[in-house]
């Protein structure tokens, strides 16, 4: 450990005993090292500090445990409290590893304070106010977010990477797409090497769909794709596996899902019977999808696991979708769908092209519309057709009486076993 320490000790004694410790660090001897920089004479000592926190983290490090790695931040901590003694040198380099490990622990917000003391060391780095930015994304607090954003769009209206947070946060947070389209925009104009990010195209062309601009959505997916954030304009998903095939139906014999599906089919009465008696169960869709009318659906099964309960009261569902383990698919789902008459489902793509969404017709179909990529067809009684919802997709209910389905996604035929293993869950 180089480099001067403020707050040396000026007894020798305990300059020899910091001397040892770090020697300790060095060759991994470290809760004696942690104790002997510990010790209280030597409080006051930036390096002892120094020390301590990193005995802390690699020893963390060496047994994945949480509670070290947190005692390690508390102490990365405590020593950039004597920030105004450190180096600039120093600080960064500590504030770097303190972010890095507050970020492997999952812990955003308390990320804070160091950049905090950053940006006062460094007030003209836009770079660290961003990053506390995406800390405060990170642990869901857009209201703090929206702060900061504020606060730096002063600073610096240009930036980039602050107007396109901005412009994710007053959709995403606010609801106020018009404004959000401005900001996204300002943000990948031209060649907007920063923010150029999948996201920020998704959401700015999502903004424009749900405001009806399609044609500058179009074009912002056209470039989305060029830039390569999408895999194709209609198909936008954002985790992705870049050699599936493509496309946006899938007839039932280019599938290896046959048998599911007759099994589905034969048994689509009962099915229907389930979900019926289930009603009580659905929950209102969530996520803003409806332009209008009324949506709701039961989950069976997300990201692979069983709704505790639900395969009780939909045990012939359960029996038949078990017989595949694809349809255990960590990055889907199996549910009934519920659509009222007059409801319309704005376009809009799945998060991932790693499955494929199985439709089983249940009730009401007459006069029910889904467009997915430029095809639009209809629900047949009994029937499953079989598409990728990765691309844009839309639903119409313009019939009578509630519309019931039962969805089941399945993994994508192209993945390989340890992919299916390994993908983490959507
Ligand atoms: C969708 O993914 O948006 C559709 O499956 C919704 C539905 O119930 O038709
Ligand atoms: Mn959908």
């Amino acid at each position: 450990i180089e480099d001067d320490w403020p707050g040396e000790p000026n007894d020798p004694f305990w300059s020899q005993q910091l001397d040892l410790a770090e020697e300790e660090l060095r060759q991994g001897a470290w809760p004696s090292c942690e104790q002997r920089a510990s010790a209280m004479e030597l409080k006051g000592s930036a390096r002892a500090q120094y020390v301590v926190a990193k005995c802390l983290d690699l020893m963390a490090e060496a047994k994945k445990d949480n509670r070290l790695l947190s005692r390690a931040i508390r102490a990365y901590v405590e020593l950039l409290k004597m920030n105004e003694r450190l180096s600039d040198r120093k600080l960064v380099e500590i504030a770097r590893r303190a972010i890095d490990r507050i970020q492997f622990r999952g812990t955003y917000l308390n990320a804070e304070p160091v950049y905090r003391l950053l940006i006062r060391r460094f007030p003209d780095n836009v770079h660290y106010r961003n990053n506390l930015t995406v800390s405060f994304l990170m642990a869901n607090r857009a209201d703090l977010a929206d702060t900061v954003l504020k606060e730096t769009l002063k600073l610096w209206p240009n930036d980039r990477i602050a107007l396109a947070h901005y412009g994710f946060v007053l959709k995403n947070q606010f609801n106020k797409l018009e404004e959000s389209v401005i900001y996204l925009q300002k943000a990948l104009e031209g060649d907007a090497e920063a923010a150029n990010e999948p996201r920020f195209f998704y959401h700015l062309g999502d903004a424009l769909l749900q405001l009806g601009r399609l044609k500058e959505a179009q074009e912002i997916h056209e470039k989305g794709a060029k830039l390569g954030h999408f895999l194709s304009p209609e198909q936008r998903s954002l985790y992705n596996v870049a050699r599936l095939k493509s496309r946006p139906w899938w007839p039932i014999e280019a599938t290896p899902y046959v048998k599911l599906v007759r099994d589905l089919e034969n048994s689509w009465k009962e099915i229907l019977k389930e979900g019926l008696a289930a009603k009580e169960l659905f929950e209102k869709e969530k996520e803003g999808l409806k332009e209008r009318g009324e949506w709701s659906q039961l989950d069976v099964f997300v990201r692979g696991q069983e709704i505790p309960g639900r395969c009780k009261r939909a045990p012939v569902t359960c029996s038949i979708v078990s017989q595949e383990a694809s349809a255990r698919c960590r990055r889907g789902q199996i549910k009934f769908s519920l659509m009222e008459a007059g409801t319309h489902v704005r376009p809009h793509v799945g998060p991932t092209n790693c499955r494929l969404r199985m439709h089983l017709a249940l009730s009401n179909t007459k006069d029910t519309y889904i467009r997915v990529g430029k095809v639009t067809r209809q629900w047949e009684l009994g029937k499953v057709f079989i598409f990728d919802d990765s691309f844009e997709h839309e639903v119409w209910h313009n019939g009578t009486g509630s519309r019931l389905v039962l969805i089941v996604d399945v993994w994508h035929p192209d993945l390989t076993a340890a992919e299916r293993k390994t993908l983490p869950a959507i």
